[in-house]
């Protein structure tokens, strides 16, 4: 059989693919270190994620968290196996897809409105529309009176608020997240994930978001996926069943964290014992 028509069985319509809106499917992604030798990121990693969906990634440092969520964004291609968004194989970057990484990464030469005008410039918005759909989105975000400054004024908070305005205003289908809050303070880490709840209830975007922090899952999550330790598969697939919108101090929230904390240890614990074991 020629290759291509075994890639395309692979994509023949099967139910639960034709429903996602984004699907891995016995992924695997081998690097080559400086070294020379191999590193195994992950393996046989499959998971689907439904419109509107939104589904946070856990897992030990080193399981392949990001390397996933790079793939999503088109950054990074698997060894083996499909990423699929609507049923078709990943290409590359995408306008139906933005990302936001641990830093905001905002043109310090451009005003905060300046940095959301030039993303919807970027995707082909027209001028007359821009500075409302600007304004629409930093408002959504309590930015409106920052509009004018320029991103060195602003705190570690809101710049990563700035950064979540730019790229929801392109109004992508799909919001890719990499650690967003992972350099905030704990305060202001909460204020960002309940303004981050508030605004996907808002608009319902699909959203997949890779986090350490067990409380910013389940607080965020519809699903928790976590990840075993390295080469990162899959070993839970936990629905969060909480009501919205939730409440850090919900207690119904406290017993998923415990339960989730509890199997992550165990992975984590796998990972220092090799490290050990190979000291
Ligand atoms: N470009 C690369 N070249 C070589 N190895 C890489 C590359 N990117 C990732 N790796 C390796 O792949 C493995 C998975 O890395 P990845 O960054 O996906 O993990 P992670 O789960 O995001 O970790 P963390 O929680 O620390 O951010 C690690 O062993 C890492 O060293
Ligand atoms: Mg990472």
């Amino acid at each position: 059989m020629r290759p291509a028509t075994a890639r395309r069985m692979a994509l023949v319509p099967d139910p639960a693919l034709a429903s996602a809106k984004l699907a891995v499917r016995d992924v695997a992604r081998v690097y080559r270190s400086a070294r020379g030798g191999k590193v195994s990121a992950c393996a046989d990693v499959s998971f689907e994620v439904h419109p509107g969906e939104f589904v946070c990634i856990l897992g030990p440092s080193g399981c392949g968290k990001s390397t996933l969520l790079n793939m999503l964004a088109g950054l990074d291609r698997p060894d083996r196996g499909d990423v699929l968004i609507d049923g078709h194989p990943i290409a590359g970057p995408g306008p139906d897809r933005a990302v936001l990484f641990q830093e905001p990464a905002l043109f310090p030469w451009m005003s905060v409105a300046g940095n959301v005008d030039f993303a919807l410039k970027f995707v082909g918005v027209p001028k007359s529309e821009r500075r409302d759909r600007t304004m629409h989105w930093l408002a959504k975000v309590q930015l409106s009176r920052f509009a004018e400054a320029q991103p060195h004024e602003l705190s570690g908070g809101m710049r990563q608020r700035a950064a979540l305005a730019r790229a929801l205003a392109c109004e992508p289908e799909v919001l890719l997240a990499d650690e967003p809050f992972a350099a905030l303070d704990a305060q202001t880490r909460e204020i960002l994930q309940a303004e981050l709840q508030r605004v996907w209830l808002d608009t319902g975007k699909t959203v997949v978001f890779v986090t350490h922090n067990v409380r910013e899952a389940a607080f965020l999550a519809d699903r928790v996926l976590l990840m075993s330790a390295p080469p990162g598969t899959i070993v839970e697939d936990r629905a969060i069943d909480v009501e919205r919108p939730r409440n850090v101090d919900d207690p119904a929230l406290a017993r998923v964290v415990a339960g989730i904390h509890a199997h992550l240890i165990e992975e984590v614990n796998k990972v220092v014992a090799r490290e050990i074991g190979s000291a």
